[in-house]
């Protein structure tokens, strides 16, 4: 199922750039907060592979019990470019913060090859992105949770979803003017915060009635597992429509947690197994290093998690010999398990732009 969604109706906004006079930013402790290799502990209880969208958070909640020492390894840089919290920026693509890989040949398109992009700095996604706050519906949900993962079906995952956010009630003109509807129970008290911003493409009008006239009706809750026809989609911003995201709100607020460190610039390569196949050690390289450089193999005393995204997971994995076994032993990795899945069957959601001039 792939519905139609309003999604233009506030990306247009994020256009807009609004003056910010200040940026609560917490650069330099962070930086403070940053370890450098030769400062990491032999060991950790939790190493978090990807300080991305998840690896943030992952790291905020472990860290929670100063008992348990965190290490976050990731392979981008913290951007402390200011323009990055600026509603503009959900239409930039800063080359420095973003992987940048061909697909193969694409069937559906002729056979041309695209462009797709996956975040790689402190934060991942959540710090590029275009800042919409979209939940997927609730049928989705439902589809993994019958795949045998339960509690993974949107009931089991709202709870989850209401914990990270917290909705700003948005300027009562702009709502009335644009009739912008959503559910304010899908909301909860988190850290990301959560709007609509008080402009709005005048244009977005007419799109409404364009969709309504075709027969595609409007939902009034998106957010509760009503995502399809059209719906408006929030944005991750606070109110004063700046970028709300992992590192500005799950990692900055903790990172002088002495049991939480960040290490960037540096690669997980792979994990290491015992023979028993538990997750023992990474092992790290510096970022720009040759192949066949030096590397830095740290052990984890309880797990390994691993939030190096869609595109690098799978990559980890396989070069742990977790994949299907023919690749993995042409590549000459011993197998660790035979997992055919691991680096096929990904899903992204194709976008592309239709201009034509107003008057
Ligand atoms: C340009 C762009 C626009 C987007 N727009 C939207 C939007 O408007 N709304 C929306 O909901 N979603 C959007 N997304 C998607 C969303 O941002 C992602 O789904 C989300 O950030 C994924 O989180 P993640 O933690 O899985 O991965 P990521 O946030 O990508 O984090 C993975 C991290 O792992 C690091 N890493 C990778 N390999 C290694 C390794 N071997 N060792 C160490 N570190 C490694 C990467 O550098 C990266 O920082 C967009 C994504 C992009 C790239
Ligand atoms: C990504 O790579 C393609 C092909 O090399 C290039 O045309 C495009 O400009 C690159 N995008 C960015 C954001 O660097
Ligand atoms: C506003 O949206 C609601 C549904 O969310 C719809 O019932 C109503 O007709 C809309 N009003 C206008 C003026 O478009």
């Amino acid at each position: 199922m792939f519905p139609p969604v309003a999604a233009f109706a506030v990306t247009a906004a994020l256009f807009l750039s609004r003056p910010c006079s200040a940026y609560p930013e917490l650069i330099d402790k962070i930086r403070a907060r940053q370890i450098n290799v030769g400062s990491l502990r032999s060991s950790y209880d939790y190493i978090i592979v990807g300080g991305g969208q998840s690896g943030l958070v992952i790291g905020n909640r472990l860290s929670e019990d100063s008992s348990k020492t965190v290490l976050i390894v990731e392979y981008g840089y913290v951007d402390s470019n200011p323009s990055q919290l600026e509603p503009s920026s959900a239409v930039q693509y800063p080359a420095r913060d973003l992987f940048n890989v061909t697909t193969v040949p694409q069937t559906g398109i002729g056979g041309k090859r695209v462009s797709v992009y996956a975040a790689s700095v402190v934060g991942g996604g959540s710090t590029v992105n275009g800042m919409l706050f979209d939940r997927g519906a609730a049928e989705d949900y439902n589809n993994w949770a019958a795949l045998g993962n339960p509690g993974w079906d949107f009931q089991g995952l709202l709870p989850y979803f209401k914990k990270s956010t917290k909705f700003g009630t948005p300027d009562a003109a702009t709502v009335q003017d644009y009739n912008i509807t959503w559910d304010p129970n899908a909301y909860g008290n988190g850290p990301i915060d959560v709007t609509f911003p008080s402009w709005q493409w005048p244009t977005i009008k007419v799109q409404w009635r364009a969709w309504a006239e075709v027969g595609v009706p409007k939902m009034p809750d998106g957010e509760t597992g009503n995502a399809y026809n059209t719906y408006w989609v929030p944005n991750n911003v606070d109110s004063q429509s700046r970028r709300s995201y992992a590192k500005n709100r799950y990692f900055d607020p903790v990172s002088s947690r002495q049991n939480l460190h960040l290490l960037t610039g540096y690669r997980v390569n792979d994990i290491q197994f015992s023979s028993s196949k538990r997750a023992q050690s990474v092992r790290i390289q510096q970022r720009g290093t040759a192949n066949g450089a030096a590397t830095t193999t740290i052990a984890a005393n309880q797990e390994i998690v691993l939030c190096a995204g869609w595109l690098n997971t799978p990559v980890v994995l396989q070069r742990s010999g977790i994949g299907p076994q023919d690749l993995l032993t042409r590549a000459g990795i011993p197998v660790v398990v035979d997992l055919p899945g691991v680096g096929s069957n990904l899903q992204d959601h194709p976008a592309t732009q239709i201009n034509f001039q107003c008057e």
